[in-house]
């Protein structure tokens, strides 16, 4: 379709050029009566609290990622909290790691004691930028999180370099990414402990969960101290005085998410398979259009936990504040993305975060315009849906709505 069969925009008084109802095409989690046996599979077993079901899903995730350990959580945050405390942090230890993510990947460290320093995002993968990680890079830093951000796994052989240059631990944050491989590796076998979230809008979700893996008997048996009390009970070394007590806060998963997880995980590939071809045929179309869509780099094959393009208005001549109403006439269900910048939230800027850590030393100054390259292109960033059950017509068209407003671009920033 060019531009002279695209017609005129709605915003315009032209038609609309989304008329499907795209609530189907975009439902998630899909759940369907394989899921509702596995639960009531449970229900009938009687033990809401242990069931073999969370060892199944462990098992699974340890072999598809090719791990030694895998421990369930009661969600991500309280997987990233143990993967924070394996690590074995002083107060004051300096952890690298972005700002452009969820809060989740960065702020369970403060409960070790741990200072995030915030790092460059770069804008090609939206993972870590290697060379600014490497510059922030002091006597205190003991390890990165990185975060393979909306599904698009992180520049890892770089990330790695600087890790191994200055004998960093890497704690992977594979929460958008079940699925995705690197150099055809698993998310989730990257890092020295990864973690996924199985929250209901992911991947592989559990409505609530997370996983933790590891390859480091060490590691594992911190991750099991901080709150998993039956673990800690069968553990054979000396952590086993541990359980009486925990470490003080309680982490493992409900039986009834587990099995929920483990039927869909079985299903991941398939459903990753349909969602990014999906999401593939339309960037190829808004590609055409001059808008970066972060299709998978050569060396990486990445999956969609939601649908991001950048949209550079120096370059396609209409204020992206326009574009987002333009495209809310046509019907297009289209906004910015939904974390807002870490190192520029009250949290943060206030000195919050410090009266958690509690390093005794004085906290670092969080700045809002410390990351001016991070903040450059998140502004650039549009987030669409991730289609996981979309027809090709609904995705057409997005498409069309996106050719008649920029193609109109001159006329509607007169408007
Ligand atoms: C990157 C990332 N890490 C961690 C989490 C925390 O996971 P949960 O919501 O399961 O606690 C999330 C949740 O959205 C996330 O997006």
């Amino acid at each position: 379709m060019n531009a002279l069969h695209a017609g005129k925009p709605a915003i315009l008084g032209g038609p609309r050029a989304v008329t499907m109802d795209g609530s189907e095409a975009n439902r998630w989690p899909l759940l369907t009566a394989e899921d509702e046996a596995a639960v009531l599979n449970v229900i009938r077993h009687g033990d809401l609290s242990l069931h073999p079901v969370t060892r199944e899903l462990e098992d699974d995730y340890r072999m598809r990622c090719g791990r030694r350990h895998a421990l369930a959580h009661c969600n991500g945050t309280a997987a990233m909290l143990a993967a924070f405390f394996a690590l074995n942090l002083e107060p004051g230890d300096e952890i690298l790691v972005p700002s452009a993510t969820h809060w989740a990947s960065v702020l369970p460290m403060l409960w070790t004691g741990a200072v995030p320093v915030f790092c460059e995002s770069e804008p090609e993968r939206m993972g870590l930028d290697a060379v600014d990680v490497e510059r922030r890079v002091t006597p205190r830093t003991r390890a990165m999180v990185v975060v393979h951000l909306w599904g698009m796994p992180a520049r890892m052989a770089e990330l790695r370099a600087v890790a191994a240059r200055h004998k960093l631990k890497v704690l992977e944050d594979a929460s958008h990414a079940h699925g995705a491989t690197w150099h055809d590796t698993p998310c989730g076998a990257l890092g020295d402990v990864s973690v996924f979230s199985l929250q209901s809008s992911k991947l592989a979700p559990a409505g609530e969960g997370g996983i933790l893996l590891t390859d480091d008997d060490a590691l594992y048996e911190r991750a099991i101290c901080l709150g998993d009390m039956v673990r800690i009970a069968e553990l054979e070394t000396p952590a086993l005085r541990f359980a009486g007590t925990s470490f003080g806060v309680k982490t493992r998963i409900a039986p009834l998410s587990a099995a929920i997880a483990h039927v869909q995980l079985r299903h991941l590939d398939e459903r990753n398979a349909v969602r990014n071809a999906n999401i593939e045929y339309l960037s190829v179309k808004l590609e055409r259009l001059g808008l970066h869509t972060f299709l998978s780099p050569v060396d990486v094959q990445r999956v969609y936990f939601e649908f991001l393009v950048r949209y550079d208005e120096k370059d396609l001549g209409l204020p992206i504040g326009t574009l987002l109403k333009a495209l809310a006439a046509e019907g297009c269900d289209v906004s910015w993305p939904r974390y807002p910048l870490l190192h520029q939230q009250p949290f943060f800027t206030e000195g919050h975060s410090a009266r958690i850590a509690r390093t005794g030393t004085p906290p670092p100054e969080y700045r809002p315009d410390a990351l001016p390259r991070t903040e450059a292109f998140s502004a650039c960033l549009l987030k669409l849906p991730s289609f996981p059950r979309a027809s090709r017509e609904l995705l057409d068209q997005y498409a069309v709505a996106f050719e008649k407003i920029l193609s109109h671009a001159y006329a509607l920033g007169k408007a």
